[in-house]
């Protein structure tokens, strides 16, 4: 009892000397916080004074929530581009430093999901969950963190499976002129990675917002929101934010390539991009380059498309496909814009304007476009007809503008063109249909056998029709080896062969010839072109 008062005063002691310790050590936390002020705002930029300790590309915060980034670092004036809305901002504002530099919510959350560069959602479906956060802007992988590409991306569009085929990690560029389908190939493409195992970002830059809308509609009625993300600014949004979307779409991408998956993303279209990021250069008063675009415009872009690649097995082995897109003015492939890209990207896809008023969809230039790595991961089937439908492709094309002066032609070089025509008619295909591996090998190979050769012009989209429906005969140990096998055996392809020919046996005309059908339908047809005549006469 005695000792308890003692006990309690030493406890006391102790915990007075204790906080005495503590309070002596103290020393209050002094951040200084540099503010700097607004000298003048012009549409999407500001020029900030006082920030003398600001960095390249650092974020900045103004008044009405607006973002903005130190772009032009100067002794004592820093051009900042605006990330919102430039009437919020007014001379005279206060702008703070934050210390970092802009980043984008990352992670399986945003699957699904319609969002700007900043990460905020465009779709009204609540806040985006993420699992964090990446900077825009990365180094790309280092050489030896690249393995070769090995994978097909299967876009199932004939036409480029078969002659310009793209493989996983692969860069290539689609360009054409206005409304000659370009974003149709793209949203094809990602319609095509259902079941797949292909995560897909969709980045729209600067496009009408009805375009966007429908695109966005289109991947959502068919289901490839369940494995897509969309990333858009429209073309009303500031040019900053246009400016930082790739650059966004990109870090959300690779943090799905990161952890070891495949990924596709299409940039819809950099040449909105190159004009905002023109737009900021000239209103920071950078002098213009080359055809007016900023000098280091080649960087913005070889920058942006060097982080697309396939990773090496020890890296997870996740792949970043890139489709960026890149419109012509005139058919000018050799502007500086579309120049650049080319340059930059493993290969490109040429959409014509005359192939699309001819009705040829998609208008693939054959010619024009390329694939530069695909090749190697194209299946070993495509690979068997490939060169043969090239080829034969080329000479029906060079022969074809002959044909039009109404020269009279040999039997082989009818012939060519004749093949060359079905070969043009089969590989037109609608939008929003892909077309899955085997029923393109059924056609593909009809096609190298000149099994279509007999069937009348107009009936080809009929004899198309036939062979897709006879491919689901093809065995499924023979469809699965299409996919796998290092090659297409003598067997396989015997099997496939006759089931296309037995489907075409309708549509020969010989075949046809059975006694009464032909006599009755010439019957019918024959009076019509007399009829014709002398309706002219
Ligand atoms: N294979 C196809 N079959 C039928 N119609 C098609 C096909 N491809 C594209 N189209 C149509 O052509 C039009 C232009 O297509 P799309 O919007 O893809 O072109 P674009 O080159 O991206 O245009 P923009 O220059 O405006 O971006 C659309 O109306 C589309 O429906
Ligand atoms: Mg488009």
């Amino acid at each position: 009892m005695t000792e308890s008062p003692n006990v309690l005063r030493t406890a006391i002691d102790d915990a007075f000397t204790a906080i005495g310790e503590v309070r002596e050590r103290f020393a209050a936390p002094w951040k200084p916080r540099e503010v700097g002020t607004v000298t003048s705002v012009a549409t999407g930029i500001a020029m900030v004074s006082g920030l003398p300790g600001v960095g390249f590309e650092e974020l900045v915060r103004l008044p009405g929530g607006v973002l903005g980034i130190a772009f032009n670092v100067d002794e004592d004036e820093v051009g900042v581009v605006l990330l919102g809305d430039y009437w919020l901002v007014h001379a005279g504002d206060e702008v703070q430093r934050t210390g970092r530099v802009v980043d984008v919510v990352v992670g399986d959350g945003l699957i699904g999901r319609v969002i700007d560069p900043l990460g905020e959602p465009l779709d009204g479906k609540g806040a985006v969950v993420s699992s964090g956060r990446r900077p825009i802007e990365r180094s790309a992988p280092a050489i030896m963190d690249r393995a070769p590409v090995t994978v097909p991306v299967q876009t199932g569009l004939k036409v480029v499976d078969a002659l310009i085929p793209i493989g996983r990690g692969q860069r290539e560029l689609i360009l054409g002129d206005r409304q000659t389908g370009k974003s149709t190939i793209a949203i094809d493409t990602i319609l095509n990675q259902k079941d797949q195992n292909v995560v897909c970002v969709y980045c729209a830059m600067g496009q009408r917002a009805s375009a966007v809308a429908k695109a966005v509609a289109t991947l959502r009625e068919k289901g490839a929101m369940d494995y897509t993300v969309a990333v858009v600014t429209e073309g009303n949004d500031p040019p900053g934010l246009n400016y930082i979307a790739p650059y966004a779409a990109t870090s959300i991408a690779e943090s799905f390539m990161d952890s070891g998956r495949d990924v596709l993303i299409v940039y819809d279209d950099l040449t909105h991009h190159a004009r905002s990021y023109r737009e900021i250069s000239l209103l920071l008063r950078r002098p213009p380059g080359r055809e007016a675009f900023p000098g280091d415009i080649f960087y913005i872009h070889s920058r942006l498309l060097e982080r697309a690649t396939h990773l090496r097995a020890g890296l997870g082995g996740g792949s970043l496909t890139a489709l960026p897109i890149i419109e012509t003015e005139a058919q000018d492939i050799s502007a500086y814009i579309p120049t650049n890209l080319i340059s930059i990207t493993d290969g490109q896809i040429y959409l014509s304007p005359s192939l699309f008023e001819l009705g040829v969809l998609p208008a693939v230039d054959v010619a024009k476009s390329v694939s530069r790595v695909g090749g190697d991961a194209q299946r070993a089937a495509y690979r068997s007809v490939a060169g043969d439908l090239k080829l034969a492709y080329a000479q029906f094309e060079e022969l074809e503008t002959f044909a039009r002066f109404g020269a009279s032609l040999d039997a082989a070089t009818r012939a060519t063109i004749d093949h060359g025509r079905r070969i043009r008619a089969c590989l037109k295909q609608p939008e929003g249909e892909p077309v899955p591996v085997p029923e393109q090998i059924a056609i593909l190979l009809g096609l190298t056998t000149k099994a279509f050769d007999p069937v009348p012009l107009d009936r080809m989209p009929e004899a198309e029709r036939a062979v897709r429906a006879a491919a689901a005969g093809i065995p499924a140990e023979v469809s699965a080896r299409l996919a796998t096998a290092a090659t297409l055996s003598e067997e396989d392809r015997k099997t496939i062969v006759t089931l296309v020919e037995h489907a075409l046996a309708p549509f020969r005309p010989k075949a046809a010839a059975t006694p009464e059908p032909p006599t009755a339908a010439k019957a019918k047809t024959e009076p019509a072109p007399a009829a014709a005549q002398a309706n002219k006469s």
